[in-house]
């Protein structure tokens, strides 16, 4: 292989959409138990890249941190969940997306082995302190892990997510 060439910030725009996407509506990344606003700018980041929306609670502070977080110079799709999570969850699969909760539970499948979404699904991230809670894990069709051979006891939730995403958008 010969010198490889760093593409240009000019050619790789001409690759990418010219505009933003209103809504993907197939794959949605949902931090519904956020504790840092720069988690979320970071998957904000990853949603756009992997074709995704993002679903966050409308808890005082998530705006204006979505707004510092966004990087990118188009408006990014967000779904804001208003009221009690649970019931966000149990909606969203009442209208028949699968919700894929991204954790450390005892029966998670591992990343490998999750296939790409064939329908709309919602992607389910933890607290970056307690995880999921019951409430989510309990509406959970599926768990997956991503395996680590290190000492940390987790991943960054904005990496696993990202991770996830990719892994569901059938981009690696
Ligand atoms: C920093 S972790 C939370 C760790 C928390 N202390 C616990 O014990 O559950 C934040 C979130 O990132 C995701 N996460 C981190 N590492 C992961 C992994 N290896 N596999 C799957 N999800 C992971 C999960 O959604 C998790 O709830």
């Amino acid at each position: 292989m010969t010198a490889a060439r760093l593409r240009t910030r000019r050619e790789l725009r001409a690759q990418r959409r010219p505009g933003s996407h209103s809504c993907w509506n197939h794959l949605i990344a949902a931090p519904l138990w956020p504790k840092h606003g720069v988690n979320l700018g970071t998957l904000l980041r990853t949603c756009d890249a992997a074709g995704a929306c993002l679903a966050v609670p409308r808890l005082p502070w998530v705006p204006e941190a979505l707004e510092r977080g966004n990087t990118l110079r188009h408006r990014q799709c967000v779904h804001w969940v208003n009221g009690r999570v649970d019931r966000w969850l149990d909606r969203q699969r009442e209208t028949g997306s699968a919700i894929v909760g991204v954790e450390l539970t005892d029966e998670s499948i591992r990343l490998a082995d999750l296939p790409t979404a064939r329908r709309r699904t919602v992607v389910v991230l933890g607290n970056e302190g307690y995880g999921i809670p019951p409430e989510g894990l309990d509406r959970v069709d599926i768990a997956v892990e991503i395996p680590m051979l290190g000492s940390g006891a987790s991943l960054n939730v904005a990496v696993a997510g990202s991770l996830v995403l990719y892994k569901l958008a059938g981009l690696v």
